[in-house]
């Protein structure tokens, strides 16, 4: 005799990385003590918990939490593929934070409406309480209770408790009905909850290859459109453009400084180089920004995030006019630009940092008589930290690239940069630093670059936020 069970229900429970799961919790923690997370903290109708910070509709988005909906998503796509479902995109509806303070438990409910629903553990103390599934038809729940044949199994059980674990996932279909036991320890319980739905299609709408591009306008959505595959086109995102060379607009009156660092570092510094500092800011900022190197077994999306965001430039550029007017009165040299685009530097640390300065190098490039690097610090004045760090190479005692260094890094890969790692190893034994120059809010930074330098981030900072640069070349 066989009793096989003819319905089920399905329930996924899944560790994060303990690295992500750390990141999280240091975000959470400081999202949790800021002014926006406090003006914020409204009860959802969905969770009967009193302290739940419900209002802005994604705090996955207000609170940076990038690799969590990333872990979620690819973890909800895996969940409907094994229930062999269709494939379909998927985003998150909503997301909040839940705390349970000492004491505080939730009724049972649901979150109708949605396709998947999960929790996630930041803080999960010892006794802080059980999420917990009762089987869901009610009948035979009742008669279990009543007939006293409940049991621990797949056929007998009333119901099914799930004990958070910081760095856990809890995932089921949103119709279940669960509820959280009361939190006995003596601490808080922070989980975070998210419903997840189908994403609207998305439709590419491309210019014709040697079209000018058209200037974009943001047009209310229409109930039909011309695109070729006939769907209505969906406005997926709050993202506006900008005008790069506005946005970028370099002040009239600007204050040549040439101050050589340690005497022998031959830098010019301009204060409030830029017309729109804290616009610029804002926008970088906010811009989603992919890797810069990021090599197999490498600490980038590890201990820290080393990211680019490239921004084409199309002349007259009044960064490049300035830069070049400068190096002309300076230098008595005429100057291009390197390259028909500029760089942003978007780093932000996950772990601690472990030296006070990224890995030292030149930024010197093949085929040029002369190259002059230009760095514009774009953060806000309460988020600058550190600057830019100049060097000696202590085994020829040279401030610039020359051959025992060409030679000493064929031996020794460590003192280059290789993307492994944005803080290198052992650079007290090849480097002394010579000085630095301060991160100031829309300072520009320009140096012969064949200098060594390297970013300087002496405090432990650029957790919540990034450290953004502006960086491009002029070149002769
Ligand atoms: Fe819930
Ligand atoms: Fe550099």
């Amino acid at each position: 005799m066989s009793i096989t069970p003819i319905f089920s229900v399905p329930l996924l429970v899944e560790d994060i990385d303990p690295t992500v799961r750390d990141a999280i919790h240091a975000k959470v923690t400081a999202y949790l003590a800021s002014e926006r997370a406090n003006r914020d903290i409204v009860p959802s109708p969905e969770e009967s918990v009193a302290t739940s910070y419900y209002q802005p509709a994604q705090v996955l988005t207000d609170a940076d939490l990038r690799e969590l909906e990333h872990f979620v998503i690819g973890v909800a796509t895996r969940f409907l593929e094994e229930l062999r479902l269709p494939g379909r995109r998927l985003e998150i509806e909503r997301s909040w934070i839940n705390i349970f303070k000492p004491g505080a438990q939730e009724a049972q409910h649901s979150h109708d409406g949605s396709l998947l629903s999960c929790s996630y553990y930041v803080e999960a103390p010892k006794d802080c309480g059980c999420i917990v599934l009762p089987d869901p038809i009610g009948a035979r729940r009742s008669y279990r209770q009543y007939t006293k044949t409940a049991g621990s199994d797949v056929l007998t059980r009333r119901e099914i408790a799930v004990e958070p674990q910081p760095g856990r996932l809890v995932m089921f279909e949103s119709w279940l009905p669960h509820y959280v036991q009361c939190n006995k320890s003596d601490q808080v319980r922070i989980s975070i909850a998210m419903n997840l739905r189908e994403a609207s299609p998305q439709v590419a709408v491309s210019p014709a290859r040697g079209a000018a591009a058209p200037t974009p306008v943001i047009e209310p959505p229409r109930e039909s459109s011309a695109t070729s595959v006939g769907v209505p086109r969906a406005r997926s995102s709050d993202a506006k453009p900008f005008l790069f060379n506005e946005l970028f607009e370099v002040r009239q009156d600007l204050q040549l400084n040439e101050k050589p660092i340690g005497n022998v570092v031959p830098t010019i510094v301009i204060d409030d180089f830029l017309k729109h500092p804290e616009e610029a800011r804002d926008i970088v900022g906010r811009a989603p920004a992919a890797n810069w190197k990021h090599e197999k077994g490498g600490r980038n999306f590890v201990d820290y995030y080393d990211c680019r965001l490239r921004f084409p430039i199309r002349p007259p550029n009044s960064m490049i006019a300035a830069a070049q007017q400068v190096i002309r009165q300076v230098y008595s040299l005429n100057t291009r630009p390197s390259d028909a685009s500029m760089d942003v530097n978007w780093f932000m640390q996950i772990h601690d940092k472990r030296a006070d300065f990224a890995v030292p190098h030149n930024d010197m490039t093949e085929n040029v008589r002369r190259s002059f690097t230009c760095i514009v610090y774009l953060n806000r004045r309460e988020e600058c930290s550190g600057g830019t760090a100049f060097f000696r190479f202590k085994k020829s005692g040279s401030l610039v690239l020359d051959e025992p260094y060409a030679k000493a890094m064929q031996e020794d890969s460590r003192i280059a940069e290789t993307g492994l790692d944005y803080w290198g190893g052992g650079a007290g034994v090849w480097w002394e630093t010579v000085g630095t120059v301060d991160m100031v809010p829309g300072r520009l930074l320009m140096f012969p670059s064949e200098y060594f330098h390297a970013a300087y981030h002496p405090q432990n900072s650029f957790f919540e936020f990034p450290r953004l640069t502006l960086a491009f070349w002029m070149v002769c």
